[in-house]
C-alpha cells in the first residue's frame, strides 16, 4: 500500500490541494498577463514578481525561502539545513513572450504542493524555481541552472535582452546574483547536495493527447545547435530592372538555403535519424525594405535539435556546406554569429523506473517518451546527478497563449511525483 500521502489523502485534502493549485495558477496568470498570453521575462520584472509571489506562498506554508547565488528561488522543507543533501524538484518561472501559463510554472507549483501537502515521506526535499530557462529573451537557454553549474561564459554575459537591450551580466546583477563567481565560471553550489533531481513539466507536444496518456516518464531530452542570427548579404536594387541572372537577392538565397536544409532533414528522417530544424526568425530591415526593392540583406535564426550529439554535429557540417554553396550560386555572403550548443541528455534509468511505477500505482495510462523541448533537468543529468522528468499531457501545444492543461491531469502528476519522491527517499 502506498504510504505517500497525496495518493492516500482524504477527499477533503485532495480538494484543498486542487483549490490551492487553481489559485496559484490563476494569481500568477493574472500578474503576468500581457493582454494576449503571459510574459515573464528572464531576469526581468514579471519573473521576479512570480518568484516573489511563490516565496510568499511558501513562507505562509512554513517552508524556508532562500536564493541561490544565481538568483534562483529555493523553497526548503522546514528544518532542512542549508547545505543538507536533499531531493530537488525544479523547473522555471520565466516564459516566452506571449506564452502560456504552464510551461515551467507547473513544475515549480508541483514541487511546492508535494512539500506543503505535508504527508509525503520524510525525504529531505527542496523546490528550486529557476530563472532564465527560455532562450527567447537572451538567445540562450538554461541561464539560471547553467549559472549554478558554473557554465555561463564571458560571451554569454554579453548577450542582450531582446527588448531592453540590457546585457545578461546587468540583468543577473540586478537580481542579486554573485557576479564575481559567475564571471569566474565557478560552480555556485556543491552538487552533492542534490540526491536526485525531478522535474514535472507539461509535454508541450501533441503525442500524449493523441495517445490518451495523462502522464509519461521522460527518457531523454533533445540537445540543440543554434545561431541566433545569420546575416545573408546580397545587393539591394530596384525590383523592376535587374534580370534574374544578375540579381543577388538575399531573400531568395535564404529561402533556397532553408529548402536545401529541409531536403537534408527529410532524407535523415527517412534513415531513422532524430532531428528537427527551425528558422524561427526571418527578417528584412523594415527601415529600408519595400515591395519594389530586391532585399540586399536578410537575417535569420537557425536551430537544429536532436537526441544525438553526433547528429547535431553532422547536420551542422551540412549547414556549413550549404551556406558556401548557396553563397556561391546566388552571389551572396553569409555571416554567422556565435554558435550555441546545448547537449542532449539521458534520464537516469532508476529514476525513470520509479516515475513509471508511481504512474502505475495510480492506475494511470503512461509510457516512457523522449522530450523534444529542452529542460533544466538536462544540466543535472549531464552533471551525473540521478535525474528524471514527469510529463503531464497538455492541450494546444506550448510557446503560445493557447497552451492549456487539465487540472485533473496536473493533480495526477503531483500525486505521482509525491509517490516517486517517497520511493527515492527510501532508496537513500
Ligand atoms: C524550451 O522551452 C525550449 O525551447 O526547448
Ligand atoms: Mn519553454
Ligand atoms: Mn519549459
Amino acid at each position: 500500500m502506498s504510504t505517500s500521502a497525496t495518493s492516500s489523502a482524504s477527499p477533503a485534502m485532495r480538494e484543498a490541494l486542487r483549490e490551492t493549485a487553481e489559485k496559484l495558477f490563476a494569481d500568477i496568470r493574472e500578474l503576468s498577463f500581457d493582454g494576449v498570453g503571459v510574459t515573464r521575462e528572464s531576469y526581468g520584472r514579471r519573473e521576479t514578481e512570480t518568484g516573489d509571489y511563490l516565496a510568499a506562498f511558501a513562507q505562509s506554508q512554513g517552508l524556508t525561502v532562500s536564493h541561490d547565488r544565481a538568483g534562483n528561488y529555493i523553497f526548503s522543507n522546514p528544518g532542512l539545513a542549508p547545505e543538507q543533501p536533499a531531493i530537488w524538484v525544479g523547473s522555471h518561472i520565466d516564459s516566452v513572450p506571449q506564452g502560456g501559463n504552464f510551461d515551467g510554472l507547473a513544475g515549480v507549483i508541483a514541487g511546492l504542493l508535494c512539500q506543503v501537502s505535508g504527508q509525503h515521506s520524510a525525504a529531505p526535499l527542496r523546490t528550486i524555481a529557476f530563472r532564465g530557462e527560455e532562450s527567447a529573451w537572451f538567445g540562450k537557454a538554461y541561464l539560471g541552472s547553467s549559472a549554478l553549474f558554473g557554465k555561463i561564459s564571458a560571451a554569454d554575459l554579453e548577450l542582450v535582452q531582446r527588448s531592453s537591450g540590457q546585457t545578461l551580466d546587468e540583468c543577473m546583477a540586478s537580481v542579486g546574483a554573485d557576479m564575481a563567481a559567475i564571471r569566474a565560471g565557478e560552480p555556485l553550489f556543491d552538487k552533492k547536495q542534490v540526491l536526485a533531481y525531478l522535474e514535472l513539466h507539461i509535454e508541450q507536444g501533441p503525442v500524449m493527447i493523441a495517445r490518451d496518456l495523462p502522464l509519461a516518464a521522460v527518457n531523454g531530452i533533445r540537445g540543440n545547435i543554434r545561431h541566433n542570427r545569420i546575416e545573408c548579404l546580397g545587393e539591394a536594387q530596384h525590383s523592376g530592372v535587374v534580370p534574374r541572372w544578375l540579381r543577388r537577392d538575399a531573400m531568395f538565397a535564404v529561402s533556397d538555403l532553408i529548402m536545401r536544409l529541409d531536403a537534408h532533414w527529410k532524407e535523415l528522417l527517412e534513415r531513422g535519424i532524430d532531428l528537427v530544424v527551425t528558422a524561427g526568425i526571418v527578417q528584412t530591415d523594415p527601415a529600408e525594405h519595400s515591395i519594389s526593392r530586391i532585399p540586399g540583406q536578410v537575417s535569420f535564426s537557425l536551430e537544429a535539435r536532436s537526441k544525438s550529439a553526433d547528429t547535431l554535429e553532422a547536420f551542422y557540417q551540412l549547414v556549413q556546406a550549404e551556406l558556401q554553396a548557396v553563397g556561391k550560386e546566388r552571389g551572396v555572403r553569409f555571416v554567422t554569429d556565435r554558435r550555441l550548443r546545448s547537449d542532449p541528455a539521458t534520464m537516469h534509468p532508476r529514476v525513470c523506473q520509479v516515475l513509471m511505477a508511481a504512474c502505475a500505482a495510480l492506475g494511470v495510462a503512461h509510457d516512457s517518451i523522449p522530450s523534444g523541448a529542452g529542460h533544466d533537468a538536462s544540466l543535472f543529468a549531464n552533471a551525473g546527478i540521478p535525474s528524471g522528468m514527469l510529463f503531464v499531457r497538455n492541450q494546444n501545444g506550448s510557446h503560445n497563449p493557447h497552451e492549456a492543461m487539465e487540472m485533473d491531469d496536473f493533480l495526477l502528476g503531483v500525486h505521482a511525483l509525491s509517490e516517486a519522491i517517497h520511493t527515492l527517499g527510501s532508496d537513500l
